[in-house]
């Protein structure tokens, strides 16, 4: 099952229709490197670069006009700023207390949000920053010197082998692979079908899975996907609640409660707390913050 019109079909059972998605470039001012907010905006400004404050972001700006790439500037090499779409800064600022803890960054590669972490630890603490693909911690190294990234250790690692380490994370950021959306990719309903979601999903699972092992018992996991599939959001935050020792936290932040009846299945009502963001300023995405239950 694939194509555009089986895609859509399903969009609309959820109750979304595609409407004025006109994506906006977007940059996240890094403290770290530029304490002073204002001044590096007018920086920018003078360099050609016309910035607007994303509202429901603290350090999140759009890129309105720019005569040269945003990824042209001093300031850029110097680390002041990162190019990050807008909705994927919004993870990364759901951990409380990041401050001095030790941070599993599950799939980091290229590594927009583990300068984000970096960033609000201000450079305390430990980051084990993993991913799978080799050729990608390339980019993931340069963008941790970019930008001065100094409390971050890099491996080449599945994610499902964390437990290996030994460590035991008090925060775990799950940026998992996923399938992507058709606003951010224009050949993705020529690509996708319902059978590689399904196994994306599955990898999620097991990912989630290994990573609930891995956390302290007063921990937290904030869990995102770019997907717009119910498999892969709402459903696997569903099967993590009923299998895994976790709850659902309640968060505050731009998007729409998740759902909680997909295509007639009705899920736990804790899966609403969860955000999810159907494309238009910014691409499709989704997540979900957990806390370990309780022993019973
Ligand atoms: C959504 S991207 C992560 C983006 C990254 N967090 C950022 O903000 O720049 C998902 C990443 O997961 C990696 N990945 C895929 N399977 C993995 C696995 N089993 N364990 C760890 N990383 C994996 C991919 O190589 C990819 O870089």
């Amino acid at each position: 099952m694939s194509g555009k019109e089986f895609f859509l079909h399903r969009y609309e059972k959820l109750g979304w229709k595609p409407s004025d998605i006109k994506l906006k470039q977007a940059i996240r001012i890094n403290p770290t490197n530029a304490p002073n907010l204002e001044e590096t905006v007018e920086r920018l400004q003078s360099r050609g670069i016309k910035l607007e404050k994303i509202s429901f972001l603290e350090k999140g700006y759009w890129v309105s006009k720019a005569k040269l790439s945003a990824g042209a500037t001093t300031e850029y090499l110097l680390g002041m700023y990162s190019i990050q779409e807008a909705a994927a800064q919004i993870p990364v600022s759901l951990f409380t207390d990041l401050e001095g803890k030790v941070v599993l960054d599950a799939c980091a590669a290229p590594g927009g949000k583990t300068v984000q972490l970096a960033d609000l630890m201000h450079n305390s603490g430990v980051i084990i920053a993993l991913d799978v693909e080799k050729s990608k911690l390339i980019a993931l190294a340069n963008h941790l010197e970019r930008c001065h990234v100094k409390n971050t250790v890099v491996y080449q690692m599945d994610a499902r082998h964390v437990a290996e380490l030994g460590i035991k994370f008090g925060r775990i950021l799950l940026d998992v692979p996923c399938s992507g959306n058709f606003a951010a990719d224009s050949s993705w309903f020529a690509r996708r079908s319902l059978k590689d979601i399904e196994a994306n999903a599955a990898l999620q699972r097991e990912i989630l899975a290994k990573a609930a092992v891995s956390l302290r018992d007063d921990g937290e996991i904030v869990y995102a996907t770019c997907s717009l599939e119910p498999e892969e959001n709402e459903m696997n935050v569903d099967w993590a609640v009923r299998n895994l020792r976790l709850q659902v936290e309640e968060i505050e932040c731009y998007g729409e409660k998740g759902l909680t009846e997909i295509f007639g299945q009705k899920l736990h009502r804790s899966v609403e707390n969860c955000r999810r963001i159907w494309p238009g300023q910014t691409q499709g995405f989704f997540v979900c913050k957990f806390r370990k239950r309780d022993e019973p």
